[in-house]
């Protein structure tokens, strides 16, 4: 397979094609050092086979971001940590150093003093002025900066710099961002001149260590920082005269929307930066890579196959199945858990100031604590449930050895997955489903569909642990009017099981809700959303929302929050607002969306006979598809 050729740039071999993209993961040091947890993180990822990673977002300065910062000699032991530790399983290891788009000392100043308040308004300014504010002088301090803390890296073992072309960089290189006058605006010259002095810079501080240049190209539509689409073979060619070795070409971050930068699922098609990257390539002769949702080999394989790039950036499929790579090397790439792209577990999780936990793979960001120690014990275990949280634990008990069986009522698994991949977009969820099911049925596990679990049934099984993942049912409040034969359930609606028509009332704006507004609303129905709570969409994160907005907008779906529902009667649902108004919203039909609760399981009698007995997933606690995940990995890795 050409994704695990070796290639050798600079004087350096790669063992493999694959890399893995800058990811900022949320879980370093306050000050920026390499803390234990992403050791571990990145070395399960060298471990996976990966052959070149990536650092995202490393600061020359002392900053408030929760990023890696190496601005100080004290903190090249955690980095040179890190570098023998990826070293160890044969991966090279890369910073990508950024300065970000703020005057970072005006910032802290404040902060120290506390001013908060003028932090947020100063950070809001700089966003988009600091590029056309910041003087030539600081700019040359942060390029010293910069060169300061490649020589660190250097010092700590590391083997490239990725200098990252977005940020100040790349609103320095834009001409959407940059309006200045001097030497520094204006002209593609100009406008790269920083870059390229930086380059250039690089390759003198440390003559011996790869230079990389992520090349964030903006499009018409795509992205703000960086170079325009029309620039990026010249700029390129630039780049590789004044020095650079390899170039990663990928969709500008941080300075663009965040749905296009790190897209969802849904809303990019796969490997998009892919024909952008080669056109690049066509421009120079030093390698190309570029990243955005290539999400198996296959498709690695073809990039790689068809010339269009040198090497492939692997981000969250990587972090939904960190062995991949070996995966694909051993020939069992259909075991591979994919990347769904739903972007909460780690854009969300990151944004929300958490760090990177995959929702498909309980042991992202825990590695140090989640891993699977084979059993010496055997036992006879029963899962109940084969939606997500039984299907982990499932998985997970047979990779511990023991003897599984799952038992699920209905004739297909998936539980509730198998509604939550019909609203527009989401029908990468399906593979959760698709990849569990191969994993379960890969390790052993026996499985029992179409029959439901009754206690006797369970007690002739005679096992020694049994795991419950029952899951959920939706929850119809008690509202006059809810049993009209106008009113439906939204579960049953995405099933297919119930059709509206018409006009629509959703009760409830959470995600079950505001997605199945969409599903109505792509389906031709004119809906309305109705929420007690003072917005919608609470829960969705920030790169799915903007796109669900989009789609609100273009079918006129309408928003009633503050609005309490009363009443429900054929044609019309009276509600009442906080100042007790009352509101009444013509419909044809009303859907339930208001949230959903444990589906009872009676284990006592299991309790009583000796058997060890947990509850997993929403039948535990009414919560999301990670919690489903780690609770079912967390039972099953505790027998
Ligand atoms: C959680 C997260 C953090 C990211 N942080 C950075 C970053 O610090 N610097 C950067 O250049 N790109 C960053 N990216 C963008 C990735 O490098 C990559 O371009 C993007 O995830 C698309 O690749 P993928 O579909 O394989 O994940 C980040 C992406 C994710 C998911
Ligand atoms: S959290 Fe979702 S998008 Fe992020 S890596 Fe995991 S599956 Fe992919």
């Amino acid at each position: 397979m050409k994704i695990l050729e070796p290639i050798t740039i600079g004087g350096v071999t790669f063992k493999n094609r694959l890399l893995l993209p800058p990811l900022t993961t949320g879980y370093e040091a306050k000050d920026g050092s390499i803390s234990a947890q992403s050791r571990a993180f990145y070395t399960r990822l060298a471990q996976g086979g990966v052959g070149y990673i990536v650092l995202g977002d490393v600061a020359p300065i002392r900053s408030f971001a929760p990023t890696p910062k190496l601005f100080d000699d004290s903190q090249i032991e955690s980095f040179r940590l890190l570098a023998d530790s990826v070293h160890a399983y044969g991966a090279k290891l890369g910073v990508q150093i950024f300065h970000p788009e703020y005057d970072v000392d005006a910032l802290n100043l404040m902060f120290a003093n506390g001013e908060q308040d003028k932090v947020r308004a100063r950070l809001h300014h700089d966003m988009d002025n600091f590029v056309n504010e910041v003087t030539e002088e600081a700019l040359m301090e942060i390029l010293k900066k910069m060169c300061a803390c490649a020589v660190r890296a250097q010092k700590a073992g590391i083997d490239a710099i990725q200098v990252h072309g977005d940020r100040l960089v790349g609103a320095l290189c834009s001409t959407k961002m940059n309006y200045r006058t001097d030497k520094f605006g204006g002209s593609l010259e100009n406008r790269t001149r920083f870059a390229l002095m930086l380059v250039k810079a690089l390759r003198e501080a440390v003559p011996e260590m790869i230079i990389e240049y992520k090349l964030p190209v903006v499009t018409p539509t795509l992205g703000k920082g960086g170079i325009d689409e029309t620039d990026a073979p010249q700029f390129a060619r630039l780049l590789e005269e004044a020095g650079v070795h390899m170039l990663h070409v990928a969709q500008a971050n941080h300075t663009g929307n965040l749905a296009d930068t790190i897209p969802p699922m849904g809303v990019q098609p796969y490997c998009f930066f892919a024909d952008i990257a080669g056109t690049v390539k066509q421009a120079v002769t030093i390698p190309v890579s570029t990243s955005g949702r290539i999400i198996d080999p296959e498709m690695a394989e073809e990039l790689l196959e068809a010339g269009r790039v040198d090497m492939v950036g692997i981000g969250r499929a990587l972090l939904a199945d960190p062995d991949w790579i070996n995966k694909a090397a051993a020939g069992k790439a259909k075991s591979i858990i994919r990347c769904i792209g739903c972007n909460e577990g780690c854009v969300d999780a990151v944004m929300s100031g958490g760090f990177i936990a995959c929702v498909v793979n309980a042991e992202n960001g825990f590695e140090e604590s989640r891993i699977i120690i084979q059993t010496n014990v055997k036992k006879k275990v029963v899962v109940i449930g084969g939606g997500p949280a039984g299907l982990e634990a499932a998985r997970v008990a047979a990779i511990k050895g023991h003897h599984v069986t799952l038992i699920e009522k209905d004739t297909k698994l998936g539980g509730q997955l198998n509604i939550a991949d019909k609203p527009p977009r989401k029908s990468e969820i399906r593979r959760t489903v698709e990849d569990l099911e191969h994993a379960i049925l890969s390790n052993g596990v026996v499985l029992r569909l179409g029959e439901k679990a009754t206690t006797e049934r369970i007690l002739a099984m005679a096992p020694e642990a049994v795991i419950v993942a029952v899951g959920a049912t939706n929850f119809i409040p008690p509202i006059s009017g809810v049993n009209g034969p106008n009113v439906c359930d939204a579960w049953k609606v995405l099933a297919d099981e119930q059709n509206v028509s018409g006009r629509v009332a959703v009760i409830g704006g959470g995600m079950v809700g505001c997605e199945t507004a969409e599903y109505l609303a792509e389906q031709g129905c004119k809906v309305s959303i109705v929420e007690m709570r003072d917005k919608i969409a609470g829960e969705i994160g920030p790169t799915v929302l903007p796109t669900m907005l989009e789609l609100f907008n273009k079918h006129g779906v309408a928003q009633f929050t503050e609005h309490k529902v009363t009443n429900i009667t054929v044609g019309e649902l009276i509600c009442e607002e906080p100042n007790g108004k009352v509101v009444k919203i013509p419909c044809d039909y009303v859907v339930m969306a208001s949230g959903s609760h444990p589906e009872k399981f009676d284990t006592t009698a299991l309790s009583d006979h000796g058997i060890s007995v947990v509850k997993v997933g929403d039948c535990s606690k009414v919560s999301n598809i990670s919690h489903a995940i780690k609770t079912g990995y967390d039972a099953a890795n505790a027998l």
